[in-house]
């Protein structure tokens, strides 16, 4: 009886030394920002201020634009319904963290005009796919007028065109 609560006694303090020595290492760890936090709220709170808000996906939604532009440019349509796809899951993962701005996302874009815009790029049709571009352009900018931020339409971006 004696030895075996001595035993236990003994596991007991090896366990907490070794949960101690865990946690010590953990803090001494400056760079793992995750790993080392205290508890799995604390991390969650980290990873989505991290994850921003709706302007990181505008980036990249203006990015692939800009790259759709180019594709047409070379009329390699294929590459301009590629980053099409990707701008509406770009734009629906923004709304996920960002609810306030899926009534105009959808209403704007991705109701109707999204899929027109996407015929557009699978006619391999010069003419209609710059008519596609002309109409998905004038949608971006509907948006950020509907969202307060008109500014947003006075970059280059939204002065892209078909090459004479
Ligand atoms: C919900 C409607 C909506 C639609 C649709 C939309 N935008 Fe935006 N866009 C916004 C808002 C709102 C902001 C400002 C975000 C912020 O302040 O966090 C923005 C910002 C931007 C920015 C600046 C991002 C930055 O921080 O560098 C670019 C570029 C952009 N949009 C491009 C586009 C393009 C291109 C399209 C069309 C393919 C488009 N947007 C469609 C609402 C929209």
């Amino acid at each position: 009886m004696k030895s075996n609560s001595l035993v236990l006694v003994l596991v007991l303090a090896m366990l907490s030394v070794c949960a101690v020595t865990d946690a010590d290492s953990l803090e001494k760890k400056p760079n793992d920002w995750l790993l080392g936090a205290k508890s799995d709220a604390e991390r969650f709170e980290s990873l989505q201020t991290y994850l921003r808000g709706f302007d990181q996906p505008m980036w990249e939604v203006g990015e692939r634009f800009r790259i759709i532009h180019d594709a047409l440019s070379r009329n390699n349509f294929e590459l301009a319904a590629y980053h099409w796809e990707k701008i509406r899951v770009t734009i629906k993962n923004g709304y996920m963290k960002r609810p306030a701005r899926q009534a105009n996302s959808d209403a704007i874009l991705l109701n109707s005009t999204w899929g027109e815009v996407n015929e557009a790029f699978g006619a391999n049709n010069a003419q209609q796919a710059w008519a596609g571009f002309e109409k998905a352009k004038n949608a971006c900018m509907a948006c950020h007028v509907a969202e307060s931020v008109p500014f947003m339409n006075r970059q280059a971006l939204f002065e892209l065109a078909k090459p004479d």
